[in-house]
């Protein structure tokens, strides 16, 4: 079909349409694995929301334990999943990696995914235990997924801490904000 379609009638080859189908090629498949493979942030194991909060009922705050205390919630390492990852835990061959890694000492750095720029001040004391916004909020339903994500689920940028604001009667000053 698509070779037919690059000859023209005589049966020559049209340059145009190979450079064509040569650019759509690259937009379709080599731009989005670029763009995959340069934002995925390195995780040491897939770490999976949606067994731990639904299946285990583990709550935010026993992995994030400062969401209402702090500026930063806080992510774990291998302090938290030691308490039951020191023995294999399910089936799953990601599962037995991580006894394996906490076996062999490693510490389970996991990395951040989503920073604000050194502009913007930001706290969760605020957001969660004064305002009592839900973590849905601004992070999506990121309790349903089942591998590290890839991006923010939700874009937070400033206007949607804007917009909020605005429905709130919370501060528009940019000082609050960019200190
Ligand atoms: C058993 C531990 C555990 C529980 C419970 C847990 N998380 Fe996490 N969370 C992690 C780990 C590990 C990461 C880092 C790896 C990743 O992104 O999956 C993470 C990453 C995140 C991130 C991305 C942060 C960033 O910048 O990388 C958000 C947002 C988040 N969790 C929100 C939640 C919310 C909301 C809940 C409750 C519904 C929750 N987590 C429950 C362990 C947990
Ligand atoms: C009003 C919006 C908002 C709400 C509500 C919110 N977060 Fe966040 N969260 C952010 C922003 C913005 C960042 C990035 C902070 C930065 O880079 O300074 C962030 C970062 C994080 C991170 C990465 C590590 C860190 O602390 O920087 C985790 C984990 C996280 N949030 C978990 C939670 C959990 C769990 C809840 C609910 C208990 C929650 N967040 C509620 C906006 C929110
Ligand atoms: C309260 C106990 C508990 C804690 C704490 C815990 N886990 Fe788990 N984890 C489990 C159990 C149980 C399973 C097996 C669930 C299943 O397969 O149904 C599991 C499964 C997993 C899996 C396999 C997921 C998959 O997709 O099959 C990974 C990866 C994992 N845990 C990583 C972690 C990491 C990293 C931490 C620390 C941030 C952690 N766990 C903390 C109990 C826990
Ligand atoms: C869904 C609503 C909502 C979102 C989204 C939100 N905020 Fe807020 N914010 C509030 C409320 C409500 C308050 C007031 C809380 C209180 O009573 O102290 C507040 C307070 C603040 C304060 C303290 C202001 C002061 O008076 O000193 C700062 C700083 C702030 N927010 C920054 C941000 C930033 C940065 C973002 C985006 C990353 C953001 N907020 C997103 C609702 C929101
Ligand atoms: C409620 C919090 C909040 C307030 C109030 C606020 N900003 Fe921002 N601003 C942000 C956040 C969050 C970002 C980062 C957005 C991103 O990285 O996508 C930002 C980014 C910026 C940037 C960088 C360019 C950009 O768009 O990313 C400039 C410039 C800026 N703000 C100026 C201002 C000025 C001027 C005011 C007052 C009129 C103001 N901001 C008020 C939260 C706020």
């Amino acid at each position: 079909m698509i070779a037919q379609r690059l000859r023209d009638t005589r049966g020559r080859v049209r340059p145009y349409l190979v450079l064509a189908l040569g650019i759509a090629l690259i937009a379709a498949v080599v731009l989005p694995v670029i763009a995959l493979g340069s934002s995925r942030v390195p995780q040491p194991v897939a770490f999976n929301h949606l067994k731990h909060t639904q299946d285990l009922g583990l709550g935010c705050e026993f992995c994030h334990p400062y969401a209402r205390t702090r500026a930063h919630s806080g992510l774990p390492d291998v302090t938290t999943c030691s308490m039951c990852h020191t023995s294999p835990q399910g089936t799953s061959a990601e599962a037995a990696r991580v006894t394996e890694l906490i076996t062999a000492g490693d510490l389970l750095r996991f990395n951040k995914l989503f920073r604000m720029p050194d502009h913007v001040f930001y706290t969760h004391r605020r957001h969660v235990a004064i305002a009592e916004l839900s973590c849905e909020t601004c992070h999506g339903d990121i309790a349903h997924t089942e591998r590290p994500p890839v991006r923010a689920l939700v874009k937070v940028d400033m206007d949607f801490c804007l917009d909020c604001h605005r429905k709130q009667g919370a501060t528009l000053d940019c000082n609050a904000c960019h200190r």
